[in-house]
């Protein structure tokens, strides 16, 4: 400013006398628009209540597409879903529980070698080697935040299924529940009542396609399957087919999902789980034929919002869509993994050393915050901390979290600096406000920093759900390639 009033001020005095003075008057105000300019081009300044959650569903139009099967994507929790409406606030223990995702993604790279597949006395196997954490009651799963329904059997039965880009098989709990089955809000698919289902039998090559050897109950040659979660979950039955269908029009015959009879864990709600991971046996494999291995999805920016799941388009229509190559991680080809090199915070690059990503990093639809290496993530926090220092630091009872202030007291809007990932091939992706600060939800006005860092180098860079919110995310496995494009949800 003081540039400015200087220069008016000597322009004034010299405006008759020489025209050489304005140009200077000219000079002095370009320079104040390159100032301002990139200030605003490098911060977000958002109103407060644009991050919170409403307490009505307004359901986002962009779900009818024209190509493709698209399903509507609702968060678990909020106001769009029929399932555990009336438990509380799940913010923070959905924090607390991603950490045991993280830990059981990681523990899929590292337990290779270990004959880890246990078998029980008929015959069934965990399909995936397994942490063992505790499932405390009450707890939630991050693994199942973003519901999308399908129908089951002929006639079709409407499920709730977790989505999930990190997992293989997909199952739903199936009656009669032989063992134990959690409640959920829909009723338990019934095989017996679906004139299409079939059960896989042992000698079949469906059956030689779970991931590790599947079981058999020899008396009837059933093929069975068995899937542990980090966080203790846990799914076991037939290995089984039948009719799914996605949309009116678009329905997968002899679909291999996993006929759960013994469930438990923190699903809670949800049916079972869709797994999009790159295994044979995940929906993007059993429907190459028909979408070519195409798809993407959209989560909202709030949980009283709602996103899509499209198959065989890459959805909505915004079309700049930035492409990075997709990468498979030789120690876990299931993954989505991608080449993360670089973050800007504030519009300035973070200064790190190139061997920092060097454990590789994946793109995951079910882990909530972005882990980063130690290393760029005391960076990220350096340079985000200076450029808030206007705003109080607090400390909070979420572990993960080391970033968090107190913006009840900052009137209804708040700037903060923007933070864009660089990719391989030259994607860069610019989260947008809701994907840089998580709101506590516990009144106070308290915001922390969606990132967090690894305690061990070998560990993944796992570029998490909170950071995807409102890109429309193209995965595009026969095109190896992985896309991000802006304003997908709206
Ligand atoms: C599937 O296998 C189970 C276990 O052997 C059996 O109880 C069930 O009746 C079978 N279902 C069909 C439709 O064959
Ligand atoms: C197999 O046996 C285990 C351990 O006894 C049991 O928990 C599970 O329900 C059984 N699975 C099936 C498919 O019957």
């Amino acid at each position: 400013m003081g540039i400015i009033h200087i220069s008016s001020f000597l322009s004034y005095c010299f405006l008759a006398l020489c025209l050489l003075c304005s140009l200077e008057k000219a000079f002095a105000l370009q320079r104040k628009d390159l100032k301002e300019t990139p200030s605003s081009q490098h911060t977000h300044t958002v109103q407060l209540s644009s991050l919170l959650p409403s307490s009505i569903c307004s359901p986002s139009s962009s779900v009818a597409k024209d190509k493709g099967a698209s399903l509507k994507v609702i968060h678990k929790y909020g106001p769009c879903s029929q399932l555990h409406r009336d438990d509380g606030d799940h913010t923070k223990s959905i924090v607390r529980q991603d950490q045991a995702r993280v830990d059981w993604i990681n523990s899929r790279l590292f337990k290779k070698s270990v004959p880890a597949a246990t078998v029980a006395s008929n015959g069934t196997r965990y399909e995936q080697d397994a942490t063992t954490l505790p499932a405390k009651p009450g707890q939630v799963l991050g693994t199942g935040n973003y519901i999308v329904t399908v129908g089951l059997g002929t006639p079709k039965e409407d499920l709730s299924l977790a989505f999930d880009t990190g997992s293989d098989l997909t199952w739903t709990q199936c009656q009669p529940c032989a063992k134990s089955c959690y409640s959920q809000s829909e009723a338990i698919f019934d095989p017996s009542k679906s004139t299409s289902y079939s059960n896989v039998s042992c000698a079949s090559t469906d059956c030689s396609q779970l991931k590790s050897d599947p079981g058999c109950i020899e008396e009837t040659s059933t093929c069975t399957y068995g899937v542990r979660y980090g966080d203790g979950s846990y799914t076991e039955g037939y290995f089984s087919k039948d009719r799914l269908t996605l949309t009116q029009s678009d329905v997968i015959d002899n679909f291999l999902f996993g006929c759960g009879q013994n469930n438990g864990g923190l699903f809670r709600g949800a049916a079972g789980l869709l797994g999009l991971g790159r295994n044979e046996v995940s929906i993007v494999e059993q429907a190459a034929d028909k979408y070519n291995r195409l798809f993407s999805y959209c989560l909202p920016s709030t949980t009283s919002s709602t996103g899509y799941l499209t198959f065989g388009d890459s959805g909505g229509g915004g079309g700049s869509v930035q492409y990075t190559p997709l990468i498979t991680l030789s120690r876990s080809a299931s993954f989505y993994a991608l080449n993360l090199f670089g973050i800007s915070v504030g519009g300035r690059q973070l200064e790190i050393p190139p061997t920092a990503f060097q454990s590789g990093t994946i793109i995951d639809s079910g882990t909530v915050i972005t882990r980063l290496p130690a290393a760029v993530y005391s960076a990220l926090r350096l340079e985000f901390r200076t450029e808030m220092s206007g705003y109080p630091l607090v400390s909070t009872d979420v572990e993960l979290f080391d970033t968090c202030y107190d913006l009840s007291g900052s009137g209804r809007t708040v700037e903060f600096p923007k933070i864009a990932f660089s990719l391989a091939g030259g994607a860069t992706v610019d989260l947008v406000p809701s994907g840089i600060m998580y709101d506590l939800s516990d009144s106070q006005g308290t915001f922390c920093l969606a990132f967090a860092g690894n305690n061990d180098e070998r560990q993944l860079t796992i570029f998490g759900n909170v950071q995807q919110k409102t890109f429309q995310v193209v995965y595009d496995v026969g095109g190896a390639r992985v896309g991000f494009g802006p304003g997908g949800c709206s």
